[in-house]
């Protein structure tokens, strides 16, 4: 297991994309419903409009939500490529232009996946980088101890939270998780369905200070996203809210988290900026 972690790691170093943003990056809360999906999709449009690629995976096993939301049926699904699918071939397209992977509805979970199904698993989805900057783990509200060492091995998590309490208290406890338990990605807050950018601000504030004053862990403010009757009308209508309503006040809000994202990312290190596939599978098994 070890050693084909190694091998692995070796080959990913040889073969590694020259891209300088590769970045992956895990939408993730303590609460579930919190708007992860709804995120995750939008700032893939978002990216690319700022002339970024990025790609969705759905790690919410059995739920296919990020499919529902873009509106498009997949044959294939992520897990397709445990059994020798490659992994070009369960990439899905949608009408807003946001490839996907789906997640399937089969409950074949993470939890099932032996450690060797995992690194093929993300064998095959470190290839991605040949193509897309971006890639977006959209994850789940309960998840499996597969779902959560891909979630903390990620180079980014963004960690969703609305400013009711319940999130807030989720989020601070899912953080401390994975901080113990696995390892913290660089997390950087978004406040999402705020009925004010106070509010939004209070919650984001809240949080960081419990992670400062707990756990001596620094979290960034991201950004916020409003609660906007466009994105519930967004998911029946099954498009995203950036393409159906671009210039409504969550669009508006997801494109500042975008510009945001990406200003941070240039402030970053050159050495973090080129972590990518190598690093997450290093991150994997560090523990
Ligand atoms: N900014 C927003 N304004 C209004 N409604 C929102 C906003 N963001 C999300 N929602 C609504 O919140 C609900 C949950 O969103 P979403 O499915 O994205 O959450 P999730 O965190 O992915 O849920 P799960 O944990 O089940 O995966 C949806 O009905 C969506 O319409
Ligand atoms: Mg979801």
């Amino acid at each position: 297991m070890a050693d084909q972690a190694e091998a692995l790691r070796r080959m990913m170093d040889t073969n590694r994309s020259q891209r300088t943003a590769e970045r992956i990056v895990a939408i993730a809360s303590g609460k579930g419903g919190v708007g992860k999906s709804n995120v995750a999709v939008n700032l893939a449009v978002a990216l690319q409009r700022l002339g970024r690629s990025a790609i969705v995976i759905d790690l919410d096993i059995g739920f296919t939500n990020v499919e529902l939301l873009l509106g498009a049926r997949s044959r294939r699904r992520l897990t397709d490529v445990l059994h020798g699918t490659d992994i070009w071939d369960v990439i899905n397209h949608s009408a807003s232009g946001v490839s996907f992977i789906t997640s399937g509805t089969q409950f074949a979970d993470f939890g099932q996946f032996t450690p060797e199904q995992l690194i093929t698993l993300v064998n095959q989805l470190k290839r991605l980088h040949e193509q897309y900057d971006f890639i977006l783990l959209d994850g789940s509200a309960g998840m499996t101890a597969n779902s959560q060492r891909l979630i903390s091995a990620a180079d980014d998590m963004l960690l969703i939270v609305t400013p009711e309490p319940t999130s807030i208290a989720d989020a601070y406890s899912f953080v401390k998780f994975l901080y113990r338990e696995h390892s913290l990605p660089t997390t950087h807050i978004v406040t999402n369905r705020a009925q004010s950018f106070v509010d939004a601000k209070n919650a984001a504030a809240k949080i960081q200070s419990v992670c400062t004053h707990f756990l001596n862990v620094s979290l960034s403010i991201l950004g916020y996203v409003l609660d906007d009757v466009h994105v519930p009308d967004a998911v029946r209508k099954q498009t995203a809210v950036m393409t159906l309503y671009p210039n409504t006040l969550a669009s508006k809000c997801i494109m500042q988290v975008a510009k945001n994202y990406l200003n941070a990312g240039e402030s970053r290190e050159e050495v973090q900026l080129k972590r990518g596939f190598a690093a997450w599978l290093d991150n994997m098994f560090r523990k």
